[in-house]
């Protein structure tokens, strides 16, 4: 089951220990989340204006491109708004630095999200539901093994906590489906590349994690009866979790920000543990 591992950081930039370095990723690849009760995201007082739902279309996020640094779902495409979610990018990668900074020769920064929209009662497809119990994977993203490490912070103005289910272990959800999904169809990864439709060539293992994704979701019966447990992340907290691996949904809350990060695994300390490797060992081929 998904622990819940605290440190007590309370600066985007605090120098950490070793110790400190050593639990945060010692849990994260073992499938736990690290905790940082005391680590907030203090928005200025002009920023409180942006802690409102219509400023993100049809619902949605409103991200930053690291490509280029544009703010993207949002119509209200204003500099300061910009320049926040900004400022949660740098401190999100003052962090990294400072307790993970064995990851940094590796580590890509992908987006950054703001996520103003009350979470509880949103109607999306049943794919897009993030209240079912999930491992994270996208159809127009393929990682091709990459870790998706993410980091969040509730900023909620009134004390609401985000609300998540925590499932089982990767290997539990892996052993659970994998007797039942299908083989890739040969030929297909570089045809939809090239149509457009992912951003970079779909490998056997997003394949194999799209799939486990949608399985998840559709199965109320799974749903209902995975092992899971309820954990309520306080406004003025961060956390940190491998959504490929970690088994995670978001039934309640508003207002988080959000920074993704993307760990080759031979970034890792342990690659055993990703679960490209974990998929590898338990279908005895390569998923590349
Ligand atoms: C998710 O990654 O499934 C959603 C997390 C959240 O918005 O709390
Ligand atoms: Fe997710």
């Amino acid at each position: 089951m998904t622990e819940i591992v605290n440190l007590p950081i309370e600066h985007w930039d605090q120098a950490c220990s070793l110790q400190q370095q050593d639990a945060a990723l010692q849990a994260l690849e073992g499938g736990d989340v690290v905790l940082l009760p005391h680590l907030a995201f203090t928005l200025h007082e002009a920023e409180r204006r942006f802690l409102d739902p219509s400023l993100a279309d049809a619902g949605k996020n409103i991200s930053l491109n690291p490509a280029n640094g544009a703010l993207q779902g949002s119509r209200d495409s204003l500099e300061p708004l910009r320049g926040m979610v900004e400022r949660y990018a740098q401190n999100s990668a003052a962090l990294l630095r400072s307790l993970l900074p064995s990851y940094l020769p590796a580590i890509q920064t992908g987006r950054t999200s703001f996520r103003p929209v009350e979470v509880e009662g949103r109607t999306t497809s049943w794919r897009k539901d993030d209240t079912r119990l999930h491992v994270d994977s996208f159809p127009s993203s393929p990682t091709q093994g990459k870790r998706i490490l993410r980091l969040f912070t509730n900023v909620h103005p009134e004390g609401r906590p985000r609300t998540w289910r925590l499932g089982e272990s990767f290997e539990g959800v892996a052993q659970h489906f994998l007797p039942s999904l299908h083989r890739p169809v040969w030929g297909s990864s570089p045809m939809m590349h090239w149509l457009g439709i992912t951003k970079s060539r779909r490998s056997a293992y997003d394949h194999f994690m799209l799939q486990l994704h949608d399985r998840m979701k559709a199965d109320a019966a799974y749903q209902a009866k995975a092992p899971q447990h309820t954990q309520q992340f306080a406004p003025g907290s961060s956390w940190l979790v491998y959504t490929d691996q970690v088994s995670h949904a978001a039934m309640a809350g508003q207002h988080l920000f959000e920074q993704t990060f993307y760990l080759p695994i031979n970034g890792m300390r342990d690659a055993s543990k990703s679960p490209l490797r974990v998929l590898e060992r338990l279908l005895r081929r390569e998923l590349v």
